[in-house]
């Protein structure tokens, strides 16, 4: 592959964002850590370079730095913040320390029209950025000039046009920064020149081609659970190998409501892929009886799914491989300084310890991928939008919502109460502004009245949060109207459920699931 862009990482938050703003731009890009050594980089082939932010100063002489090779590759670089500062102080500028941090919303003067601009910005011209930096550049390296400031920081865009060398001192790559996408999209373009073609139908061939070159004429087994990650990795494998691939899908009993029978349509019916079904609710729930708490049920879930799907998989033959759906998030190597963790995305692998017990070498076919990108590469498949835009489930699945001991009633029980929840939320539109939405059933009971009689039964909790990773969360500020709705139904539908209560509880301090 050519044309390609490598984003050094020196910490910041949001170096994610920079690569995910490239790609969108049609430019494959990729992370590496500030200390890559030379070779890897110049192996990699990038056309361009851009230096991320990072919380180090360049003031302190241990600060982190990229290797100066990288400066005379004859490729454009941008540096973002903490990657400006370390463009100018290795190129013999000055970086000093204020006192005064600035941080959040910054307008900019325009001061030069530039190929960085282009289209985007003019001379003369105001616009709103965001910040965040401790440091500023107090001199510029020979060769830059200053084509935008702001009253407190002079240097808020610097260009060495010849060189192609170029600093932000703001955050092109977040949001706040309204046309920041634009200006990183001029970088990869117009200054270094690429073409911007890439995207998921580039991908879905070329990753075709690699699936079968890896694993040429052996067989590969994939799990799959109804989930995006997993469905789109059989699809794409599927298309690579064709019937090679076997998937199988463990029913562990503490699914959604019918969540077994939509994965066995979606697959067989509507995208012919062979698929064995495995109900195995009551080893499931038989393993788990008795059991409270809650790391317990993990460990119980984890190695019972373990034993079903090797059992399943010795039932057909064997496997040279196993194909996961590791993410991008989870591989790339994170850059972190005291105080200063970057997001590693928590991964919960239900299959952990499987390729080495089952002698299985393992294909990953979207571990380069964002989320967002492995949605974008189902709809190039052709998947429909209700398998792809699903809320994320837990492996453990209801196991963590019901607090306590486990039992058939209970989760039938959550089953109907949750079924209904989503319905509801679905019916009002709302299902794609939630990160994840379900319920909960506290092994609680109380008192209630219904019609003449005297009621005494479970309470129903409801959970609804927005989150960008899951790292975080809010939790969803659902109308009144509606909450009463949705209890009603709850209550009038379900039998065992007597009250309804909502989680307002954010995370942190709370998490998103109850257990
Ligand atoms: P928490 O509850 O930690 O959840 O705030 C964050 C995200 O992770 C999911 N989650 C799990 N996923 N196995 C999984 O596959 C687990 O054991 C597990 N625990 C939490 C949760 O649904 C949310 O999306």
């Amino acid at each position: 592959m050519k044309d390609k862009v490598l984003v050094l990482d020196f910490g910041s938050q949001v170096t994610q964002l920079i690569a995910r703003r490239v790609r969108e731009s049609g430019v494959y890009t990729e992370i590496f850590p500030y200390y890559e050594p030379i070779d890897k980089i110049k192996e990699f082939e990038p056309s361009a370079i851009i230096l991320s932010g990072g919380p180090a100063s360049t003031t302190v002489a241990e600060s982190p730095r990229a290797h100066d090779g990288i400066f005379s590759m004859g490729i454009p670089i941008l540096g973002i913040c903490y990657g400006e500062q370390l463009l100018c102080s290795m190129l013999g500028g000055k970086v000093e320390s204020s006192p005064k941090r600035e941080f959040g919303r910054a307008y900019v003067d325009i001061a030069e029209n530039s190929p960085l601009f282009e289209g985007v910005w003019e001379k003369g011209e105001r616009k709103e950025v965001w910040m965040s930096h401790g440091d500023h550049v107090t001199a510029l390296p020979e060769g830059f000039k200053v084509i935008a400031a702001t009253d407190s920081a002079p240097f808020a865009a610097i260009a060495d046009e010849e060189r192609r060398f170029y600093g932000l001192q703001f955050h092109p790559e977040v949001t706040h920064t309204p046309e920041g996408a634009k200006l990183l999209t001029n970088f990869v373009h117009n200054i270094a020149g690429i073409s911007g073609d890439w995207g998921m139908a580039t991908f879905r061939k070329e990753e075709i081609n690699k699936i079968r070159q890896q694993v040429g004429d052996k067989k590969v087994i994939c799990g799959v659970s109804g989930g995006v990650d997993s469905s789109v990795v059989a699809k794409l494998l599927h298309e690579a190998i064709g019937d090679q691939l076997l998937c199988v899908f463990v029913d562990t009993g503490l699914l959604r409501m019918d969540e077994g029978k939509q994965v066995r349509e979606a697959f067989e019916r509507n995208y012919h892929i062979p698929l064995v079904y495995s109900d195995a609710s009551e080893i499931f729930l038989s393993a788990l009886s008795g059991i409270s708490d809650p790391e317990q049920k993990r460990k119980i879930i984890g190695k019972t799914f373990i034993d079903v799907f090797e059992s399943e998989a010795n039932k057909v033959g064997k496997f040279d491989f196993l194909a996961q759906g590791t993410l991008y998030p989870d591989v790339i190597e994170s850059v972190s300084f005291s105080g200063a963790e970057t997001s590693t995305i928590k991964s919960h692998h239900n299959v952990g310890g499987l390729p080495e017990r089952m002698d299985m070498k393992l294909v990953e076919p979207v571990r380069e991928l964002f989320k967002d990108e492995v949605r974008a590469l189902g709809r190039e498949m052709g998947m429909s939008s209700e398998l792809l835009d699903r809320h994320p489930f837990p492996g453990p699945g209801l196991a963590i919502r019901i607090p306590g001991e486990i039992t058939p009633e209970r989760v039938k029980i959550l089953q109907e109460a949750d079924y209904i929840y989503l319905d509801e939320i679905k019916k009002a539109g709302l299902y794609d502004e939630i990160w994840q939405a379900f319920a909960v059933l506290l092994p609680v009971k109380t008192v209630g009245v219904m019609g003449d009689s005297r009621t005494y039964e479970y309470v129903c909790a409801l959970r609804a949060v927005t989150s960008l990773d899951g790292m975080t969360a809010d939790f969803y500020q659902f109308s009144h109207e509606f909450l009463g709705r949705a209890s009603n139904r709850i209550i009038n539908e379900v039998r065992g459920i007597n009250r309804v209560v909502y989680d307002i509880t954010s995370k942190p301090p709370g998490t998103i699931e109850w257990e």
